[in-house]
C-alpha cells in the first residue's frame, strides 16, 4: 500500500514535470472565485508595505547552537538524534525582543518577518501540533507571543516565515532537499515508508492556522520554498491553492510571498522575492512591474554563524537599501541572534550604523520609488522619489569635485539641499564658453556646486524640491 502510494506520488511528479508547461500557460489566466481582487484593491491592501520598504528578517531557531548556517542539519547530514542534542540546551537566557525592536526601530525598519519554524522543524511559538517546539526545551517559553508584542509596541508590524519544508515531521516525505536524502532510490523508497503528505499538509494547515488566529493582524506571510520536478515539492505536493485560501480566509489582509510555486498565476502571491542578490532593473512577470521584495543578510548565513568572515559593511548596507528603493522595491535585512538570544557584536555595530544614517536620510527612503524616466541618475549616483512630496533624492556614492551635473534637469526643480543638515545647494544652468574656471554644460544641465568636503554621512543625499 504503502509502496504504491509512494510510486503513485512518484508518477504524480513526473507527470507534473511534463505537464506543468501547458497547465501553467492556461493557468496564468483563471482567477478562483475566491482569489478574485481588484488590482486597486489589492495596491490599497500593500499600501503600508509599499511606503514602508525596510523590514528586519529574523532567522532564529535551535540551528544558532551549532552556529554553522541554519541548513547545517541537511548540509552535514545530520540525523534526527544528533540533532536532539541542541533541542534538549536550548536555553537563549538573554532573549528580550523589546531590545531587538528598539534596535530594529532605530534602525529605521517599519516591519519584522521572524521564522516562526524553519526547515528544521523546530517551532518558536507553543503549537498544540507538535511537541517540537520552545516551550519543550529549557528554555520553556513560547517566543513568538512575546516578540509580536514587543515589536507592535515599538510600531512595527508584524510579519510570519514558516517554513514549509520540515526535516523533523515523521510525515515529511524525504525529498533531494531533505537530510536523509540519498540517491539509492530503493533506500529512498525504504525510508518513505509510512510517510503521508497528506498528514503533513493537515499539519500545515494546523499551523497556519494557530498563526494567523493566536497573534493578532500578521501584516506578512512568507512561506518558504518550492523546488518542484523530480524528488522535489510544488505547488502540487502542498495543495497550494488551498494552503492560500485557508490563509486569505483568516487573515484577507496579509501579504504573501511568492514561494507557494503558483508564480504562472496573478493571483497567488502578492510579491516575488529575489534573494541574496540586487536586480538589475524593477523584476517583470509576464511583462509587468511587480511588488518585490528582496532579502539579504549581513554575512551569507541566515542564522546565526559565528565563524563567517563576509560581513558587509554599513555602507554596503546603506547602498543596498538604496539600490532596492531606486528600482521600486523593498529591503528585508536578516539578523541571526545567537542561541543566548541577543543580536551579536556585528550585527549590532551594522543595525547602529543604519541607524545613525537612517535619522537623517529616512525621507528618500519612506514612500519613495523609482524615479520618472525623465530624470537621468547623474554620474555615480541612485536616484529616488517621492510623488506624493514631489522631492526627487540624489544618492552620491563618489563625492565629485565641487561639480555635479544634472542631465536635462533645468526647470525641473526649484530648490536643492543637502538631506543630512538641510543645508542649501547652489547651482547654476548659465556657463559663460570659452572660460577656464568652468565647464560648458550642455544645454538644459544643472550644475549644482557642492562643498568640497563630502559630508560625514555613509552615503550623502541631495533633496531636489520639484516644480
Ligand atoms: C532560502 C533558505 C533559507 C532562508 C530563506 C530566506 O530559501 O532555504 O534558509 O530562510 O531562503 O529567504
Amino acid at each position: 500500500m504503502i509502496r504504491r502510494l509512494f510510486i503513485a506520488g512518484c508518477m504524480a511528479a513526473v507527470a507534473c514535470m511534463t505537464v506543468a508547461p501547458q497547465a501553467r500557460t492556461a493557468g496564468a489566466g483563471e482567477t478562483p472565485a475566491w482569489a478574485v481582487e481588484a488590482p486597486e484593491k489589492k495596491q490599497e491592501r500593500m499600501a503600508w508595505w509599499t511606503h514602508d520598504r525596510f523590514g528586519m528578517f529574523i532567522h532564529w531557531g535551535i540551528y544558532a547552537m551549532p552556529a554553522r548556517h541554519e541548513w547545517v542539519k541537511r548540509n552535514e547530514k545530520i540525523a534526527d538524534e544528533d540533532y536532539q542534542k541542541y533541542f534538549e540546551r536550548f536555553d537563549p537566557d538573554l532573549y528580550n525582543p523589546r531590545q531587538w525592536a528598539a534596535q530594529a526601530r532605530a534602525a529605521g525598519m517599519k516591519y519584522v518577518v521572524v521564522t516562526t519554524k524553519h526547515h528544521d522543524g523546530f517551532c518558536l511559538w507553543d503549537s498544540d501540533v507538535t511537541d517540537y517546539k520552545s516551550t519543550n526545551t529549557p528554555c520553556g517559553k513560547d517566543l513568538i507571543a512575546p516578540l509580536v508584542e514587543a515589536f507592535r509596541a515599538e510600531g512595527i508590524r508584524i510579519g510570519f516565515y514558516y517554513s514549509l519544508i520540515d526535516w523533523h515531521h515523521p510525515d515529511f516525505p524525504i525529498d533531494r532537499m531533505h537530510p536523509a536524502w540519498t540517491n539509492d532510490p530503493e533506500a529512498v523508497k525504504a525510508a518513505n515508508a509510512g510517510r503521508s503528505m497528506e498528514r503533513y499538509r493537515s499539519y500545515m494547515k494546523a499551523q497556519l492556522t494557530e498563526l494567523l488566529t493566536r497573534f493578532g493582524a500578521i501584516d506578512e506571510l512568507f512561506l518558504d520554498f518550492s523546488y518542484p520536478g523530480e524528488n522535489g515539492k510544488g505547488h502540487q505536493e502542498w495543495r497550494s491553492e488551498e494552503l492560500l485560501r485557508l490563509i486569505r480566509s483568516l487573515q484577507p489582509q496579509v501579504i504573501v510571498d511568492n514561494r507557494l510555486d503558483l508564480d504562472h498565476t496573478d493571483w497567488g502571491w502578492d510579491f516575488v522575492t529575489p534573494e541574496q542578490f540586487m536586480p538589475r532593473e524593477w523584476p517583470t512577470v509576464r511583462g509587468r512591474r511587480v511588488p518585490w521584495e528582496t532579502c539579504q543578510t549581513f554575512s551569507g548565513s541566515w542564522g546565526y554563524h559565528r565563524d563567517e568572515y563576509s560581513w558587509k559593511s554599513v555602507r554596503q548596507l546603506v547602498v543596498m537599501l538604496v539600490e532596492t528603493v531606486s528600482k521600486g522595491g523593498n529591503l528585508l535585512l536578516n539578523a541571526g541572534p545567537t542561541a543566548r538570544g541577543v543580536f551579536d557584536g556585528r550585527a549590532v555595530e551594522r543595525l547602529e550604523g543604519l541607524a545613525r544614517w537612517m535619522r537623517f536620510h529616512d525621507r528618500s527612503i519612506y514612500g519613495c520609488t523609482e524615479a520618472p524616466q525623465e530624470f537621468a541618475a547623474p554620474q555615480n549616483c541612485l536616484l529616488t522619489y517621492n510623488a506624493e512630496k514631489k522631492r526627487l533624492y540624489i544618492h552620491v556614492l563618489e563625492w565629485p569635485f565641487k561639480s555635479l551635473h544634472l542631465p536635462g534637469y533645468e526647470g525641473r526643480f526649484k530648490y536643492a539641499q543637502l538631506l543630512n543638515d538641510a543645508s542649501e545647494i547652489k547651482y547654476s544652468t548659465n556657463t559663460t564658453p570659452g572660460s577656464h574656471t568652468t565647464e560648458n554644460s550642455a544645454a538644459g544641465d544643472v550644475i549644482l556646486d557642492l562643498p568640497v568636503n563630502c559630508p560625514d554621512v555613509e552615503v550623502p543625499v541631495i533633496e531636489l524640491f520639484l516644480e
